[in-house]
């Protein structure tokens, strides 16, 4: 009994090793998504100071924007970026939903950016609205 008990347990063990990417993909443990990229040009900064720091960056952005009215950032390539959320960033970035949210949604954060702050949809709506008139 007891040795049979410990193969069915052996075998249980074996089986869940052996599909564990099944279900490991199947269920809400997903790999961490891959942010798609669209455009081909070079990020504001490097990639991976991007991937850890992109919220302080945004911080400081507003910051310098709205305290000092300085909307000129210089980057560590040394390069002058006109500070934008919507026609910087999102220019590049325009899929938001493809790269912004899927790694929020993974990440559960929420930035509330979007309350005032306008969505690459919103902004190509309203050029086409003044577009028309
Ligand atoms: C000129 C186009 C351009 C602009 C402007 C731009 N990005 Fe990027 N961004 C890219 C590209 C291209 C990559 C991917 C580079 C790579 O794959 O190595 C990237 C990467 C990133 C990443 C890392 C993605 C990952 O794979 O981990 C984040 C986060 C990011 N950008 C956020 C922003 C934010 C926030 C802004 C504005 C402050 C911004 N980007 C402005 C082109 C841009
Ligand atoms: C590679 C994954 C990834 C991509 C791509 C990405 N983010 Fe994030 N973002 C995160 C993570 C993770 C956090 C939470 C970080 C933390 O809490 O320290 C975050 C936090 C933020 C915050 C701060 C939110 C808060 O409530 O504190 C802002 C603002 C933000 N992201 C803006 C953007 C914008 C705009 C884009 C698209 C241009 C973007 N992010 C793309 C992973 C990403
Ligand atoms: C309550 C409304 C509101 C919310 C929420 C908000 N902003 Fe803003 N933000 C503004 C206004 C208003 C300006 C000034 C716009 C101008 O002067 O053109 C601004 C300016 C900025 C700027 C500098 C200039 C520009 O055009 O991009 C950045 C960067 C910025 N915000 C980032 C963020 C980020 C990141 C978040 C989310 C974490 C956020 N904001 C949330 C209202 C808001």
């Amino acid at each position: 009994m007891y040795d049979a008990g410990k193969i069915i347990i052996g075998l249980l063990i074996f089986a869940g090793f052996m599909t564990f990417p099944l279900w490991y993909n199947g269920g809400k443990a997903a790999p961490i998504p891959e942010p798609k990229v669209l455009t081909k040009g070079k990020c504001v900064e490097d990639t991976a100071y991007m991937r850890a720091a992109h919220m302080q960056l945004l911080n400081e952005w507003r910051d310098q924007a709205l305290r000092d009215g300085n909307r000129e950032y210089v980057n560590h390539r040394g390069e002058k970026v006109w500070i934008s959320l919507q026609n910087t960033c999102m220019k590049c970035h325009s899929n938001k939903d493809e790269f912004c949210d899927r790694c929020h949604t993974y990440a559960e954060v929420k930035p509330y950016c979007w309350d005032c702050h306008y969505t690459p949809k919103e902004s190509k709506k309203w050029a086409s609205t003044e577009g028309n008139s």
